[in-house]
């Protein structure tokens, strides 16, 4: 049998495991560990983020496939500008390159693509490409790709901090009528629903300034595995285990009426 249909078959069998009817909608992705893949194996560090573009591409196909509806991933941090020159300059560089080879096939597959962060710092012509995707693919609706890029959680949270100020000043709205509804509408991700799962691999405990509004209530799922090695049966192994997380969102699993009479808490 070859090495493809082993995969395959592998991939299939978890996918049996999968309760179709508790498929997360929204997934997001913390894709690290693209420096550490390509150190290990003697390489430079751009070796990573090449080989990271390919399994970007494997698990968008596969998160679609499942059912998923948004997948979010972050792609550069507002941090990331401390890294070496040389290597922020090959990481907008493969931006440019993604955008130019993958757009049409992105079209093709109606899915929608979007940038979420502060993109005035990118060089010009990126700044183009990526608005000419976005509008490209504006109309998209089987699945959305949000691309974070020069994204910072905080940034964002102070961002819609000031928007809601300048409203209120403007007596727009009443400083007394900002609330969680209000204060959603103004943040990069309005209108999408937050990630039920939150996946960052190369086993890092940490958000790293990511969507920290948004992960308020997400379940999170840290995997070894470098992103350069990751691919769609370890992707369907983190919502096995995301199906088998007993969500309680601050309450208690629901007793039966008779338990409740009995606990602790009747007189
Ligand atoms: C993630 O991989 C990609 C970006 C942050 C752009 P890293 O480049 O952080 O890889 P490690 O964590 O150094 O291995
Ligand atoms: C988070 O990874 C940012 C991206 C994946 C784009 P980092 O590698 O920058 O995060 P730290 O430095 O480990 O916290
Ligand atoms: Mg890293």
């Amino acid at each position: 049998m070859s090495f493809g249909k082993i995969i395959y078959r592998k991939n299939t069998e978890l996918s049996k495991r999968i309760d179709m009817q508790k498929v997360p909608e929204h997934v997001a992705i913390i894709m690290d560990g693209n420096g550490r893949w390509a150190t290990k194996k003697g390489l430079p560090r751009s070796f990573g983020h090449n080989k990271g573009v390919s399994v970007l591409k494997e698990i968008l196909k596969a998160s679609k496939n499942l059912g998923c509806k948004v997948l979010t991933v972050y792609a550069f941090s507002t941090e990331n500008w401390t890294r070496p020159t040389k290597e922020v300059d090959f990481l907008i560089n493969l931006f440019r390159e993604v955008l130019r080879n993958e757009i049409e096939e992105i079209h093709q597959e109606l899915i929608k693509i979007k940038f979420i962060g502060d993109l005035s710092p990118f060089p010009k012509d990126l700044k183009q490409l990526i608005y000419n995707s976005e509008s490209l693919t504006k109309n998209n609706n089987s699945f959305l790709l949000n691309i974070c890029a020069n994204y910072g959680g905080r940034q964002e949270i102070v961002k819609v901090a000031k928007e809601l100020a300048i409203k209120s000043s403007s007596g727009e709205i009443k400083p007394s009528e900002v609330n969680e509804e209000l204060f959603n509408s103004e943040l990069l991700t309005r209108g999408i629903k937050d990630p039920e799962l939150l996946i960052r691999t190369s086993g890092e405990k940490r958000i790293s300034n990511f969507l920290l509004w948004q992960l308020a209530y997400s379940e999170i799922y840290i995997s070894d595995v470098l992103w350069p090695d990751f691919n769609e049966f370890e992707f369907l192994k983190a919502i096995i285990d995301y199906q088998s997380r007993n969500r309680r969102f601050g309450g208690i699993e629901s007793l039966p009426n008779e338990s409740f009479e009995d606990s602790q808490y009747s007189s």
